[in-house]
């Protein structure tokens, strides 16, 4: 949440910054801001979007090889001109920008307020920033990064900062602690970010700094040390990101082009692990944790929102085949409630970004206890991929639109072949079912196409149901998670209030919501569900509900019944969450776009949640 870009170098720095801060515009956009040395440090910052913020700067003073930026995704002062970053100490000393929350921010003001400073804005970071202020005038003989080091050791709370000194000219601090930042290492040049993507263009040198790194570019020379000053090892690294990843590719939003991706996406997850000319899975990244993975009494699987509803799916396909008892809990819950974790115990941690506060924390959590945590994560490098002990990569790119779409995809391939891999290892499947279902993966690509050659018929769908205030998604078994995905993908990013159910739990409560202006989402392929599923249709259509059904193509019983129906290719169940998710999402773009909602920045929401 929030992005940060920083820059210095020998070419100007405004440019940089500008164009990474639309990098990161995912991240947060409710205003933004840059800061850049040129004699003096000029500060511009404005709510709203990027464009805005372009649109308030033109000709203005903007030169200077030195500068820092920022887009907020506001935690404490609402989104205006004066709560936007950077933020400036009360004698201009220092221009800070500042992703996370400080949580004893209200002492620490105390204290500033007792030796005479003053505060404009509603943030936390106005009060970071004249800390580090207080700290460099108080003491004699001190330069700026002793300040930073100094005013760090007195926050309590998550930080992803960038510092400019006004008497320091050469000089670009960052520091971390449970906010990512990246340095990108160029020719004479280097850079600061939440994350890689304003700096893949420039360089593929990259350090992933680490709780309580300082890094202090002065005078060209690059240092990592810790909050008490001592060097701390410089790890450079090579990015995994394709700049081509970053641009819509010719589709009119992220999002739709990340849904159109997802056949690649799933080739992309499975290349390498999974070969049907010899009926084998190798998920390299959990080689060694094999034996102990396949011995586990239980296994916890822990995540937030999207990843955890793939979560869900891994408890039913990991229990049916591998039989390995799961719980799948909320990352924000589990981290709070006082679990039961056992020495032995796995837990896996599912998330795109990696950096999700509250799987971060109940991973901490979990990792005391004793636990062997592992992960399934997109990004490369990512905190979560640095923390555990073991793991699987999705592969799926990067993942712009800010709901998520292949990055769940790839998530449920994983699952997919962790379960049948662990049910292979424990003698728990036939030699012939492991081959078949490695077949039937395979094959998905290519039927994920025809659902997507779907999209005209999905969007005149859309068109017919987009001024409705409510919708109910039913499924049963491996589909009630998709039931829930679908739910939240309309409500994220259309603003419709949306249920998601397992068509069984619909009598205990929901059917009371159904009259004839609720359309009612069903996920009904034929599966060993179907029968039941059929009956749950007919009760809503009693009521005079509208019936959106998913079906397997040629289901002429279920065509029968519904208002509208969505065909998907015949396939085996495991496969049909990769199945029918697809027109889910592209009935969710398809109802914001006709309500004018801005798909890729949905109100409220931003990419990577990391503070609490
Ligand atoms: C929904 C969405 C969120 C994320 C959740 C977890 O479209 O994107 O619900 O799934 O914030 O994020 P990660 O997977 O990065 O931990």
């Amino acid at each position: 949440m929030c992005g940060i870009v920083g820059y210095i170098g020998t070419k100007e720095a405004y440019p940089i910054l500008i164009k990474g801060l639309k990098r990161l515009e995912y991240r947060g956009y409710d205003s933004a801001g840059v800061a850049v040395f040129n004699g003096k440090i000029n500060l511009y910052k404005h709510k709203g979007k990027i464009k805005e913020l372009e649109k308030f700067v033109s000709a203005k003073d903007i030169g200077g090889t030195l500068g820092i930026g920022h887009t907020r995704w506001a935690t404490h002062g609402e989104p205006n001109d004066t709560n936007a970053h950077p933020h400036r100490s009360m004698n201009d000393l220092f221009t800070l920008v500042h992703n996370g929350i400080i949580e004893n921010y209200a002492d620490l003001k105390k204290d500033l307020i007792k030796q005479g400073y003053k505060f404009n804005s509603d943030t936390d970071t106005e009060i970071l920033v004249n800390l580090v202020e207080f700290f460099y005038t108080r003491e004699d003989d001190i330069d700026a990064e002793t300040a930073v080091r100094m005013a760090l050791t007195k926050v309590v709370g998550a930080y992803g900062i960038a510092v400019l000194c006004s008497e320091e000219p050469g000089t670009l601090i960052a520091a971390r602690k449970g906010s990512p930042l990246v340095i990108g290492i160029g020719s004479n040049e280097y850079f600061v970010a939440s994350d890689a993507a304003p700096i893949v263009e420039y360089t593929n040198n990259v350090v992933y700094m680490n709780d309580y790194d300082v890094a202090v570019i002065k005078n060209n020379k690059f240092t990592l040390k810790n909050l008490q000053n001592n060097p701390m090892s410089l790890t450079i690294e090579q990015l995994d990101l394709n700049i081509g990843e970053l641009d819509k590719g010719g589709f009119d939003h992220f999002m739709l082009k990340e849904i159109f991706e997802q056949p690649k996406t799933i080739e992309d997850t499975f290349r390498g692990r999974l070969n049907p000319a010899k009926s084998e899975i190798v998920l390299g990244g959990l080689l060694d944790v094999m034996p102990k993975l396949a011995a586990a009494e239980r296994l916890i699987i822990i995540s937030c929102g999207t990843s955890w509803h793939a979560g869900l799916i891994g408890e039913y396909l990991i229990e049916e085949y591998a039989k390995i008892p799961v719980e799948v809990e909320y990352a924000s819950e589990f981290r709070y409630r006082k679990p039961v974790i056992r020495k032995g115990d796995i837990v896996l941690a599912i998330s795109q970004s990696g950096e999700t506060a509250d799987t971060l924390a109940a991973v901490e959590m979990a990792k005391d206890a004793g636990a062997t945590i592992l992960g399934i994560c997109n990004v490369t490098g990512s905190t979560l991929s640095r923390v555990t002990e073991a793991g699987v990569y999705t592969h799926a790119g990067a993942e712009i639109g800010v709901a998520s779409t292949k990055a769940f995809s790839a998530q449920v391939t994983v699952l997919i072949m962790l379960a049948l891999k662990l049910a292979y290892v424990k003698g728990e499947i036939s030699d012939k079912d492991y081959k078949d279902l490695i077949e039937e993966l395979a094959a998905i690509p290519e039927k994920l196409k025809t659902i997507l050659d779907n999209n005209d018929h999905i969007r005149s769908i859309a068109e017919k149901y987009k001024d409705s205030v409510n919708a109910l998604y039913l499924g049963r078994g491996y589909l009630f998670p998709v039931a829930l995905e679908g739910a939240l993908k309309l409500k994220e990013i259309s603003y419709i209030h949306a249920e998601g159910y397992p068509a069984g739990e619909m009598k205990h409560g929901p059917i009371a919501l159904i009259d004839n202006n609720l359309p009612v989402i069903v996920v009904a392929p034929q599966d060993d569900y179907y029968e039941k599923i059929l009956s749950n249709i007919r009760e809503v259509k009693a009521r005079r509900g509208n019936v959106i059904t998913i079906v397997t193509e040629g289901d002429e019983k279920l065509k029968e019944l519904s208002d509208d129906v969505i065909t998907i290719p015949r396939s085996h169940p495991v496969m049909t969450p990769l199945l029918t998710v697809i027109p889910l999402q592209l009935f969710s773009y398809h109802t914001a776009l006709m309500r004018g909602c801005n798909v890729d920045q949905p109100r409220n929401l931003a990419k990577s949640v990391t503070v609490e």
